[in-house]
């Protein structure tokens, strides 16, 4: 069977545009790679900072009837701690994207700086985690702050820069716009949208940060509609992440645009044969219409 599946984004080779999302399975060299053996064409590890970091107290997560809501505080063991984790990776076929975050340009371009020193193939930034203070989305709803970020960065490494954008903007079009100027090789869009969930009992919020970012199914047509309006504003290839439980959503985030999805919720809720079936649900879809490559479903949808 021709191989009509395998790409490339922004240099990095995807044996098939299906990546594990950030924040799911990425915090340790085995669930990752066991997120690769599983058929996940690359990985997106769990978001990391210059220094560790707790995050909120529990409650951190709640499922609601149409996907998980959480508000983790970005917890991880600090950037220089996770060396020995990408080290696990070392002799796979799918590139690692470390997903970092910072509070101010020279903050994002230090931990860029020691992502790339530990192994990162590629960095994904977080401006986009919709109830850190000072950070994500913050810094994603400012395109001046997010153009100087971009900026650092690219300046202090060499490995390809991907910005997560928040669907919790007025004009994201604008937004990708700014990063692709300041030097993005691409844009993820989108991260989690803001909301919250009540406990009627107790009349109480139920996460301990009160807010959180809700993802899966119930915001899939948020994210496509994002990822049309990116690919019409920039020239960078965009990744498509929001709700994808099935190569069909796959399909229908590609003729809106992305090159690439991410799938994170759906890995909670499936198991890591999702990125198998997704994968190969794509191959049929390209065979069955006709498509010689992937790369010819991108942006279909903007002819009509
Ligand atoms: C979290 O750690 O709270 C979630 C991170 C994100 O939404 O980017």
């Amino acid at each position: 069977m021709e191989n009509r599946i395998a790409t490339e984004i922004a240099g990095l080779k995807l044996a098939n545009p299906t990546m594990l999302a950030a924040g799911i399975l990425g915090y340790t060299g085995l669930s990752m790679k066991s997120v690769i053996e599983a058929g996940a064409g690359a990985v997106v590890t769990k978001t990391m900072g210059l220094e560790p970091r707790t995050g909120y107290p529990n409650p951190t997560v709640v499922q609601t009837n149409c996907g998980l809501l959480n508000a983790m505080g970005l917890p991880n063991p600090g950037i220089r701690h996770f060396k020995e984790e990408l080290n696990k990776l070392k002799n796979t076929r799918a590139p690692t994207i470390l997903s970092i975050y910072g509070s101010s340009p020279e903050e994002f371009a230090n931990v860029a700086e020691i992502a790339v020193n530990i192994g990162a193939d590629a960095l994904e930034l977080n401006v986009s985690c919709p109830h850190v203070k000072k950070a994500g989305a913050e810094i994603g709803c400012d395109p001046l702050l997010l153009a100087e970020i971009v900026k650092e960065v690219k300046k202090r490494v060499d490995i390809p820069v991907i910005v997560k954008l928040t669907p919790n903007v007025a004009n994201i079009g604008e937004i990708a716009k700014s990063a692709e100027e300041a030097g993005a090789d691409a844009i993820t869009a989108v991260n989690t949208v803001k909301a919250m969930a009540i406990e009627i009992e107790t009349c109480r919020p139920i996460l301990a940060n009160k807010f959180g970012g809700l993802s899966g199914p119930a915001i899939k047509p948020i994210a496509v509609r994002c990822v049309y309006d990116v690919y019409r504003s920039v020239n960078v290839p965009v990744i498509g992440c929001g709700g994808i439980t099935s190569w069909q959503d796959a399909v229908e985030f590609m003729l809106a645009g992305a090159s690439a999805v991410q799938i994170g919720t759906a890995v909670a809720f499936k198991g890591v044969g999702v990125f198998n079936s997704v994968a190969k649900g794509i191959q049929d879809y390209l065979e069955r219409k006709g498509f010689k490559n992937v790369k010819e479903l991108v942006g279909l949808a903007h002819k009509f």
